[in-house]
């Protein structure tokens, strides 16, 4: 399995103005690599740019097919070869909870999916012409089984999940790695606008060392934190009725085991 390193090449971010995409930047230009931050803020990117001499401004909305496919081209044009993908750009709007919206619906799968995927186009295709690469996409735990209150946006980060696992049977004998990265909560601008309790959440910074020991790692999955992500792995083995019961529970907040 192939893991990168920062000689074959730049380590691409998308979503990386804020939260995690942030973190993961600044934490893979402290480890070597010259990394390209992709997002729509400009002011956001710059104030990244400003705090390592490693990390390259290629603002762009991820949604936009022709961009994304513009971009990759730029940077490899003038940094070299894309050696690791982080696909991370994603959104969660909390009005979703209080309404079945198409409008919202359509508006995450747009990003969180169509996003990924305009990002994938170029990235495969250039990767498979080197005959390597490292690729991984921020699902979330939130994707492992269905959320009260999370029908967009889970939905979104399950679809992320069933991509990467089939495109890591296609392209593993490529030399590409897929990997899939589901954070458990995260303090984060996504985060913030949650008014309900999230269980063993970590700031960014944190998370970002564990993404970034998970890529070096190179297994499939990069799940954190364990406990959350295991106990609820766990409960969507159970028949529906007893799942049903458990997530009940969880919606009501009430405290998880060994919290
Ligand atoms: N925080 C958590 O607890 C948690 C847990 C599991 C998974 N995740 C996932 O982690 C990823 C990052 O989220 P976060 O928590 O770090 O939230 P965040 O701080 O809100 O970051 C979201 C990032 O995505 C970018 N983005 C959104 N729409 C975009 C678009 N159309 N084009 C380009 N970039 C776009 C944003 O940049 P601009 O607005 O500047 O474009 C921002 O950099 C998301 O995929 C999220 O689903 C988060």
């Amino acid at each position: 399995m192939y893991r990168a390193h920062p000689k074959d090449g730049i380590a691409w971010i998308t979503g990386a103005s804020s939260g995690i995409g942030r973190a993961v930047a600044l934490e893979l230009s402290r480890r070597g690599y010259t990394v390209a931050a992709t997002a729509r803020r400009q002011t956001e990117l710059d104030a990244l740019t400003a705090e390592s001499p490693n990390i390259f401004p290629f603002p762009g909305d991820v949604t936009d097919r022709p961009a994304m496919a513009g971009l990759a081209d730029a940077i490899e044009a003038e940094h070299g070869p894309i050696a690791l993908a982080f696909l991370n750009a994603g959104v969660y709007f909390a009005d979703e909870a209080n309404q079945f919206s198409s409008d919202i619906i359509w508006h995450t799968f747009e990003i969180n999916v169509g996003g990924t995927v305009n990002c994938l186009d170029p990235v495969l295709a250039a990767m498979k012409r080197y005959g390597r690469g490292q690729i991984a996409i921020n699902a979330s735990i939130a994707g492992f089984g269905g959320i009260e209150g999370s029908a967009g946006y889970g939905s979104t980060k399950a679809a992320l999940i069933y991509m990467a696992e089939a495109l890591k049977l296609t392209y593993e004998q490529a030399g590409i790695t897929l990997q899939i990265v589901n954070p458990g909560f995260v303090h984060s601008d996504m985060t913030a606008q949650n008014n309900f309790k999230m269980p063993l959440i970590m700031d960014a910074g944190r998370a970002a060392k564990i993404i970034c020991d998970g890529f070096a790692k190179g297994g499939f999955e990069i799940t954190f934190p364990r406990r959350l992500a295991y106990f609820f792995k766990a409960v969507c083995l159970l028949p529906y009725p007893l799942y049903f019961r458990q997530m009940r529970r969880f919606a009501k907040r009430e405290p998880l085991p060994d919290e």
